[in-house]
């Protein structure tokens, strides 16, 4: 990209976003970019994922590449290097099954009445596998070495005792679809019968390779399909994915044969913040998307959209865009239902929310499935939609939910201590935690008696300032952008970029490392305050045990000795 020196930084037209004066700014200092218009923001690595969508190892692998860095990888892993070989042999083979679909008329004839062009066939490499015994095994296994790399491959297999021949080709008079890696390689195939015969699908067995559970079929089309690539469509078939692709969509992917698994979620949130999987409307589609709404809750969490699409009945993706076409299917899309408000639909479907008694009933069965979600604003916010639809204040709620037992006697209720802000420089967590992403090494000159401070802080943000704390103090880092890596998986790790630009700060290190430990001081002291009057609250219902009547004599003592010292206010 064109970058234009500005002061310590540079500028340039942002590449995510269309606009004609420059607002994407680049620190060298900060080791960070952010975009003023759109908001787009991260590091080096981040930037490839983004912009080159690449995953993260790739992204890694082609910095060190540049830079010629070697990477450090786990011990007992040169599985790449062995398993070449294999990746060689998959691709020769899926050529030889391209070259025989352009010689087979009945395969050539079955595709095209499922709608598929000669484009669309090349994109995705679709191939024949000729109705012969042998058409593999002859043409790529004439040496002993060469059959054990077949059948390791999972091309052919081998024959039972007592047979001349050692073994036959695994795929016969099938369309073959070939599975392939992020990079492109072969792993596996998938191959469907011509019309019809059993099983309609035939897939490649667990290889070297191949782990089903973890692939996405297409995905390496839809990233190097030209689209945006901002989201996903997650459906279940071969033929739905390259018929979407052909219309356009050019985003779907499919599990194989298999359901969404926790592994294909992250997987996808490597490389998108937006998922919407589709789903048949029936019995078995609406089972199925359940599945898959519990595997996504551990990943559910702010800056990331994940939603449902029920189809409608007798249509599965495949014939729905082609009856319809890609507008009309993307137009579904949009209005696909989110994840809370799925959950909180099946949900109400399953008790009636008229009595209080069906309404318990489903704060009942809510629970466990929020609790997979990981802390967070996105869990706040969906409490308070269950707590909506219960008809409780969300307080309340999360409090009968931890407590799990009927709460004790409410005490009066005292307004808290006006919220930790001081003016215009947002709240006191939010300071800390912006000095600490910018100079992370200030943790280090944060005391043990500092960071106890903030045991009990209940502002927003404070889990996070806590995390983040003690993180730092562990293993200490050095800059900014190494922050945000160690963070961006993490619950509140997308936080932490925006905080970066947001804030103003003081552009040294020592002065930001005061200003951290002034916040963490007056955190500390608001902590104590709210302790203080929550205690005194409960005191006047004469319900401290002896515990806390200590503590509350102490935080007394302590607040008129330092009374005494700052003098009268
Ligand atoms: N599948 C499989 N093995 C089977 C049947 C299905 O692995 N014996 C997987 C395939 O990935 C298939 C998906 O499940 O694409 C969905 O199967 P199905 O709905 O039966 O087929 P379609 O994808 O609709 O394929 P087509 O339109 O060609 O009938
Ligand atoms: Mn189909």
């Amino acid at each position: 990209m064109p970058l234009t020196k500005a002061g310590r930084e540079y500028k340039a037209c942002c590449p995510f976003h269309t606009e004609k004066t420059a607002s994407f700014w680049v620190s060298p200092e900060k080791q960070f970019y952010h975009c003023f218009g759109c908001g787009a923001h991260g590091t080096a690595l981040r930037f490839l994922m983004e912009y080159d969508h690449m995953s993260f190892p790739e992204a890694v692998e082609d910095l060190a590449g540049r830079l010629g860095l070697p990477i450090p990888r786990e011990a007992g892993n040169p599985a790449d290097a062995q398993n070449a070989p294999l990746y060689e042999l998959m691709g020769r083979v899926a050529r030889f099954y391209g070259e025989t679909l352009t010689q087979d008329a009945r395969a050539g004839e079955y595709l095209r009445r499922r709608g598929l062009g000669g484009e669309t066939v090349q994109r995705f490499m679709l191939g024949y596998a000729p109705d012969a015994w042998n058409a593999v095994l002859s043409r790529f296994g004439a040496h002993e070495s060469e059959r054990q790399r077949l059948a390791a491959a999972g091309l052919i297999i081998e024959r039972g005792n007592g047979r001349p021949e050692g073994h036959y080709d695994r795929f016969r008079d099938r369309i073959m679809f070939p599975i392939r890696d992020s990079r492109g390689r072969v792993i596996a195939f998938g191959g469907r019968v011509i019309d019809r015969g059993e099983p309609k699908y035939l897939n490649s067995p667990e290889t070297a390779l191949f782990h089903k559970g973890h692939e996405l079929y297409g995905l390496y089309e839809s990233r190097t399909g030209g689209g945006s690539f901002k989201r996903l469509l997650v459906v279940e078939g071969y033929m739905d994915v390259v018929r979407l692709h052909q219309a356009g969509i050019t985003y779907a992917v499919a599990t194989l044969g298999t359901a969404t698994t926790a592994e294909h979620l992250k997987r996808i949130f490597r490389l998108v913040r937006e998922v919407v999987f589709a789903f048949d409307g029936d019995r078995a589609g609406r089972s199925a998307a359940w599945r898959a709404l519990q595997h996504a809750l551990p990943e559910a969490r702010e800056g990331r959209e994940i939603r449902f699409l029920f189809l409608p009945e007798g249509h599965d993706p495949d014939s729905l865009v082609g009856a319809e076409g890609r507008e009309a299917f993307e137009s579904r899309l949009e209005g696909a239902l989110p994840l809370s408000e799925y959950l909180i639909r099946e949900l109400s479907g399953q008790s009636d929310i008229t009595h209080a008694d069906g309404r318990a009933r489903l704060a009942e069965a809510a629970r466990p499935l929020v609790a997979r979600i990981p802390p967070g604003v996105y869990r706040e916010l969906l409490i308070g939609r269950v707590a909506e639809v219960i008809g409780l204040p969300a307080a309340r709620l999360e409090a009968l939910w931890q407590d799990g037992a009927a709460p004790p006697a409410a005490p009066a209720p005292v307004p808290p201590p006006r919220a930790g802000r001081s003016a215009g420089r947002g709240s006191l967590v939010r300071q800390a935690l912006a000095r600490l992403v910018r100079f992370p090494s200030a943790a280090t000159a944060v005391t043990d008696g500092e960071r106890k401070g903030l045991e009990g802080c209940t502002e927003p943000g404070a889990d996070l300032l806590r995390a983040l704390l003690d993180d730092l103090r562990a293993r200490p880092l050095q800059i900014s952008a190494q922050v945000l890596e160690r963070w961006r998986d993490k619950p509140g790790g997308e936080h932490l970029g925006r905080l970066l630009e947001r804030e103003a700060m003081l552009d040294d290190a020592e002065a930001s490392a005061v200003e951290l430990r002034a916040a963490l001081e007056k955190l500390a002291d608001l902590t104590r305050e709210q302790r203080l009057s929550a205690l005194a609250a409960q005191s006047r219902t004469g319900r401290l045990n002896d515990a806390e009547l200590k503590e509350f004599q102490m935080l007394m003592s302590r607040k008129s000795l330092r009374g005494d010292k700052s003098g009268p206010q």
